[in-house]
């Protein structure tokens, strides 16, 4: 894996096909999001036994579960007899019903009880369960993986947990507090690569540059091993702030493919997560996290600030950069690199680019 300052310049933007060719889009799917750790919830989402969350990824219907035993599992969303989903958004139960005829599972996903199947011969009820999908729990963040054999989320993003944890010591404390979602009607990768380069700061998130962060002291460097973006830069100072900012900087981790957990100065923790759901379209999902659940008045007043000017500047952004990836008239251009990096400077690109050519082969 390159660091973005061991690449050599002039690169260049991606040719338009990465962005706009279904075929490029099948291979992500395939090679990229089939095999990556994918964000599900907050293990706050479902605290207690017996609660449940229920979401979609890839188009594969799957929920999260917490069983009697206090540990969270996640299953496909679908009954072993014929195929009705178990469960709807979120909520809490002692077993999994399902409303079609009725079949009933263990919250770790045994299949408990069948009606009339006492009249099959041979029918063996422990032969069938649930199918799993692999969690892991991530500092408080729910990571699910299709691919029965993935590498563990500590050996595909190494010492990030250690980093995030330097960086933010209590972060394992938060709870879920707000999540909002949006159509970005882009490709995933421009999305991503959106979140991942501040050379747009300046000009279009000025209320971004001026309330949260100092940025002329902005970088994005990888951190660990893996495929990860850590994003660093000091707290707003000037007048323009939202909120007192003192206390610590501003951090971001961006976990290769879809996944960033964003933490603003004093330790104000959101994340975005994002949603593939076709070669030209992505779903961006917001959350934001307190101490106690609660979303308090300064929170209210910064989820309010973000999503009325960054929130909405960068949709607006992506929107328009997918138009443009489809004219005929677009001649992909150069990266603008510096070597001592910075806020102006889209070396992240150059890193982010090596990790998905490197993936789809
Ligand atoms: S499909 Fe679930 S009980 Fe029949
Ligand atoms: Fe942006």
């Amino acid at each position: 894996m390159n660091a973005p300052t061991d690449i050599a310049a002039p690169a260049q933007a991606l040719p338009a096909r990465y962005y706009t060719d279904p075929e490029i889009y099948s291979r992500a799917c395939e090679h990229i999001f089939a095999q990556s750790w994918h964000y599900a919830c907050h293990a706050t989402n479902a605290p207690e036994p017996g609660d449940y969350y229920a979401f979609t990824l890839m188009g594969q219907d799957l929920f999260v579960t917490r069983g009697r035993d206090g540990l969270l599992r996640c299953f496909y969303n679908v009954c072993q007899h014929r195929g009705h989903s178990l469960v709807e958004g979120s909520g809490r139960t002692r077993v999994l019903v399902c409303p079609y005829h009725a079949w009933s599972y263990e919250l770790d996903g045994r299949l408990r009880a069948a009606p009339g199947s006492q009249a099959l011969s041979g029918f063996d009820r422990s032969a069938i369960c649930l199918t799993g999908v692999r969690l892991e729990v991530f500092l408080g963040f729910v990571f699910v993986n299709l691919a029965p054999q993935a590498k563990p989320m500590a050996e595909c993003y190494p010492d990030v947990a250690d980093a995030v944890l330097a960086f933010c010591p209590d972060i394992e404390e938060r709870v879920f507090a707000h999540e909002y979602s949006a159509q970005e009607f882009c490709n995933w990768l421009v999305a991503v690569e959106n979140y991942n380069e501040c050379y747009h700061c300046g000009h279009v998130h000025k209320a971004f540059s001026e309330g949260v962060i100092d940025p002329g002291s902005y970088d994005i460097q990888p951190s660990g091993a893996g495929p990860v973006l850590r994003h660093s830069a000091k707290p707003a100072a000037g007048a323009g702030k939202w909120y007192d900012t003192s206390g610590s900087d501003y951090g971001s981790f961006y976990l290769f493919p879809l996944f960033s957990l964003q933490i603003y100065p004093g330790g104000v923790i959101n994340t975005y997560y994002w949603r593939p759901l076709s070669h030209d379209d992505t779903e961006v999902h917001r959350g934001w996290f307190s101490r106690d659940g609660v979303v308090d008045d300064q929170l209210q007043s910064v989820i309010d600030r973000d999503r009325e000017t960054t929130f909405a500047e960068d949709l607006a952004l992506v929107r328009a950069v997918q138009r443009g990836l489809g004219s005929r008239g677009y001649r992909p251009g150069p990266l603008v690199i510096s070597p001592a990096c910075g806020i102006n400077s889209e070396h992240s690109l150059a890193a982010l680019h090596n990790w998905v050519r490197e993936a789809l082969g």
